[in-house]
């Protein structure tokens, strides 16, 4: 009996290991692809945001707003320094000549996603917080960082 319940100790360390592994070990391929599709979820996310305010159903649209700003937490860790090109990456090189700015534009539209949860449940004019608070972040960071597409 003790040694059966060594075995499953052993095995669930080692099951564990190999699990923290593979997650470190992401590939360039996974890395591309995951922040576009994050990106893209973001974009989606955005335009179901737009839908929901114009009939100013406010407490639908807030926990899209936590979903995109948790999304540019996340993706502060999709840009390493071999994640450069490759895989029809939109990315520019400017982001990693400029890691400082491009991280504090990733963080500012992420915390302005929760101001922006917040300022609409006074705000008189929906559309402007939103093009203040979200869209806005959008242009700042991709006029600098993202090709043209
Ligand atoms: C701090 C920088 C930053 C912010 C903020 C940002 N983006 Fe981007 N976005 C990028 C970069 C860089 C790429 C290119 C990623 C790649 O191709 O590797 C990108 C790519 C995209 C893509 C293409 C994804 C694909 O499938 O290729 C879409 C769509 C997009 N962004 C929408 C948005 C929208 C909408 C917002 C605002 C709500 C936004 N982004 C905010 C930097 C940003």
């Amino acid at each position: 009996m003790i040694r059966k319940i060594k075995i499953i100790k052993t095995l669930i360390i080692i099951f564990s290991f190999s699990l923290s592994f593979s997650a470190n070990a992401q590939t360039v391929e996974e890395i591309i692809k995951g922040r576009k599709a994050m990106f893209s979820e973001n974009y989606q996310n955005a335009k179901k945001i737009s839908i929901l305010l114009k009939s100013k159903r406010i407490e639908e649209a807030k926990p899209l707003m936590k979903k995109i700003s948790d999304n540019y937490i996340k993706l502060l860790e999709y840009f390493p320094e071999n994640a450069k090109e490759g895989f029809k990456t939109g990315a520019l090189p400017s982001i990693w000549e400029n890691k400082d700015e491009f991280n504090a534009l990733m963080k500012k539209a992420s915390d302005d996603m929760i101001k922006l949860a917040k300022a609409i449940e006074t705000a008189e004019d929906l559309r402007a917080a939103q093009k203040k608070l979200m869209w806005s972040n959008c242009s700042a960071c991709h006029s600098k960082f993202r090709a043209p597409h």
